[in-house]
Formats: C-alpha cells, sequence, structure tokens
C-alpha cells in the first residue's frame, strides 16, 4: 500500500475520534476500551462523548496504524508505539493485559511549539526566571530538564535549544522525532528498532550518541534520557561537550541526579558507583525541573544549580528560582503563583558579569514575603 492509502485507512478507522484529532486544544486523547475516551483540552482533562463501535472496531484502527509503519499488533505483539502520519504519538496496549479492553494513549503533534514567550505569557515562568535561563544556555552550562510524565519536559527542552548562539553545532539525539528545535546549525538524529522480519538491527540512543560524538559536534542534546546511554551524555557533559541537555523522569532536582545515576549503572559499565556520582556532581550544573499541578498547569517548578557531592556523598541542589503559589482564581480554580528567586547566587555569577550580560545580582534576592514563608516552614507547597 503506498502511504496515502495508509493515511485514509487510518482515517477511517480512526473517525470516531476525528473531532478530537481535529480540534487544536485537545493536546492529549485516552482511550480506555472502545467506550471510554477522555481528553486534555488547555491542561484540563474530560471525559468526551465520543465512543468506537465495539471492541473490534478500535483493534482494527490500532492494527492499521501499526501496518502503516510496518510493526504489528496481536496477541503475540500487544504493545505498540507508534506515530500517526501527522506526527502525533500513539501507545496501544491491548487486552487482557488492559483489562478495559484496548487502551491508547495519544499525544498530539502540535506544529506551534511552544517557545520561551509562550511559556512566559502562560506563567509557568517569569521573565527573570526565563532570562536565566536563557543565560545559562549562551554561558554553555550542562542542563538536565526533569520532571514526570506530560510535565512539559520536551516543550522546555526544545525552548531551551533553540536559544542556542548561532555560532555552535547541536546534534538532537531521540527515540522518536518530538523535538523541532529552531537553531541554524542542526543536526536530527532517530533510533531505529530491531525489526527481524526485514533484518533490520536496533540503532539504539548508546550508539547514535557514540557517532555524533564523532561528528564534531558543540553539543549534543538526548531528548530523553531512559537507560545506560545515561553515562555517555555525562561524559560528553564533562569531556568537551559542555552545554549538553537532556531530560530525566524524576520529581525534585536532586532526584534527577539520582535517577541519573541509577540510568548510568544500567549497562554493563565497570565504572565503580561512587565516581559515577562524582562524574554526574561535576558534570550537572543546572536542572530544570517541570511540573504538572493539580490545576492541570504545568509550570518551572525549581531551577537549581548542582555544585556536587556533600561530605556523605548526598547531591547538593539549591535552588535558584521557584514557582510558588499565592493563591487561586475561585472562577476558573487555576492557581495563581509566580517563580522567585530563592536568594541563592549562583557559582558562575562571575560569568554573567565578566560576559557583560545585563542580570545583576539582585535579580536573585528573594522577596521578603517569600522568606517569611520559607521561615514559617509552609513554602514546600506541593504540585
Ligand atoms: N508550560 C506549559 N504550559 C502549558 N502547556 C504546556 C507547557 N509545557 C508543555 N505544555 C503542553 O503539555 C503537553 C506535554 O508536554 P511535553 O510533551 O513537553 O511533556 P513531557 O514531560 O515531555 O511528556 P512525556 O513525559 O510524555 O515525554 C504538550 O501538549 C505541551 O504543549
Ligand atoms: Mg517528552
Amino acid at each position: 500500500m503506498c502511504p496515502s492509502v495508509f493515511e485514509d485507512a487510518i482515517e477511517t478507522f480512526l473517525s470516531p475520534i476525528g473531532d478530537l484529532l481535529a480540534e487544536e486544544k485537545v493536546t492529549e486523547i485516552m482511550i480506555n476500551g472502545p467506550g471510554e475516551i477522555f481528553a486534555e483540552k488547555s491542561g484540563l482533562v474530560y471525559k468526551t462523548p465520543n465512543k468506537f463501535t465495539n471492541e473490534e472496531a478500535l483493534q482494527a484502527a490500532m492494527r492499521s496504524i501499526a501496518q502503516s509503519v510496518g510493526r504489528k499488533i496481536d496477541n503475540e505483539n500487544p504493545r505498540l508505539d507508534a506515530r500517526l502520519p501527522n506526527g502525533s504519538r500513539i501507545h496501544a496496549v491491548l487486552p487482557p493485559m488492559a483489562r478495559n479492553g484496548t487502551t491508547v494513549a495519544i499525544r498530539k503533534f502540535s506544529k506551534e511549539k511552544l517557545t520561551l514567550k509562550d511559556l512566559i505569557s502562560f506563567k509557568s515562568l517569569s521573565v527573570d526566571a526565563a532570562r536565566f535561563l536563557d543565560i545559562c544556555v549562551f554561558l554553555s552550562k550542562n542542563i538536565l530538564v526533569s520532571g514526570g510524565t506530560g510535565s512539559g519536559k520536551t516543550s522546555m527542552l526544545n525552548v531551551l535549544g533553540s536559544r542556542m548562539p548561532k555560532t555552535q553545532r547541536l546534534i538532537v539525539i531521540e527515540d522518536a522525532t518530538e523535538l523541532q528545535i529552531k537553531a541554524e546549525h542542526v543536526v536530527f538524529f532517530e533510533t531505529r528498532k530491531a525489526d527481524p522480519t526485514r533484518g533490520t538491527t536496533e540503532v539504539s540512543i548508546r550508539h547514535l550518541l557514540e557517532s555524533s560524538l564523532r561528528l564534531r559536534p558543540d553539543r549534543v542534546i538526548v531528548g530523553e534520557v531512559r537507560g545506560e546511554e545515561a553515562l555517555d551524555l555525562i561524559t560528553a557533559m564533562s569531556t568537551g561537550h559542555s552545554g549538553s541537555m537532556g531530560t530525566v523522569h524524576a520529581n525534585t532536582p536532586t532526584d534527577a541526579c539520582t535517577r541519573l545515576e541509577t540510568l548510568c549503572l544500567m549497562g554493563d559499565v565497570k565504572i565503580p558507583p561512587d565516581a559515577i556520582r562524582k562524574m554526574i556532581g561535576s558534570a550537572m550544573q543546572v536542572i530544570v525541573q517541570c511540573a504538572r499541578y493539580h490545576d492541570g498547569g504545568r509550570r518551572t517548578s525549581h531551577i537549581s544549580e548542582c555544585l556536587g557531592l556533600d561530605e556523605f556523598g548526598r547531591y547538593i541542589c539549591k535552588d535558584i528560582y521557584r514557582w510558588v503559589q499565592t493563591g487561586k482564581d475561585p472562577q476558573t480554580g487555576r492557581y495563581i503563583g509566580e517563580s522567585v528567586p530563592c536568594g541563592y547566587v549562583p557559582t558562575f555569577f562571575e560569568e554573567i558579569i565578566v560576559n557583560k550580560l545585563p542580570f545583576p545580582k539582585s535579580k536573585f534576592v528573594a522577596p521578603d514575603w517569600y522568606k517569611k514563608l520559607m521561615e514559617s516552614g509552609h513554602g514546600e507547597g506541593g504540585h
């Protein structure tokens, strides 16, 4: 079948959710069996009236998607990870593993990627915090973007990557293409799964990272660090590719470092855990924590500096900016808050001065209300 035939077939099979796919404001569609479909719109998840006729119709849709990417979804392969022709990411699990019936999540692909300005206008980030991030990218700090599922990590990485100085060469490595970094000199790599039916072997993030280091990058970006490639990224960061970045699944900046350590140890490494911890402590410089709050809003909850290890071998992360909730809109239920400086001046402040970047020390001074909040012990709020 030619690609357009696949596209037509997929469109027909997915017609029960056609309106959700077409509606730009819907960012995610979650199918829990044929009769229960939820969607996320403007950060809020709601139940839709949409339904597939029956389980068979839903499975037929999944089969046509699998076929279009040269894969199978059946009893033997009950899980599917694929992309729709328009770039949206889809993951499906068949029954009996999925007890509700075929369960699917579609992360819609949006052509218009968020910019630093968008994040400011959504109040995910204050102007000063955004400018500070810009400075971190400019000064080639190694940055780890951390957060839970759907917290905005990839969007943040996209924004940061696009702020890179024009003169530098960037290599981006991903499992499935999501990033659309707007830079003058950028090369994109995507992994490949092994397919015995076609005789192709796996090309992993680790393989591509190895190649990329031989392709003269100034910086490397790994879309999602999920496995042993963590060690290669850390090595790249500490061996002449400063300004490299990646994302990791973790709930706090310190957890992000610990997670990276666990990932480094997943492979067949001969380096002792203590040495790996030291490598991470010295390679990692800035951690940007993304969070999805209970009101549906995504915010940059922390921008922290990693200072290495303390005498007990624990990571030291100092918060530079934090998003603090100050209220709640009674009409919309949305949280009101802002990113506040925490009163900590990063160790690389000298570099800001030397490079004559217009960002005075006063930008790191915590407001009185924040100091009082911290003193009262009520400042460490959840999401
Ligand atoms: N600051 C933000 N404000 C509003 N929406 C946002 C923000 N950041 C991201 N989003 C939206 O949230 C959705 C999820 O974002 P994104 O893919 O970046 O998250 P993620 O953490 O990378 O998810 P995953 O864990 O699945 O990789 C997207 O639709 C994106 O447009
Ligand atoms: Mg992501």
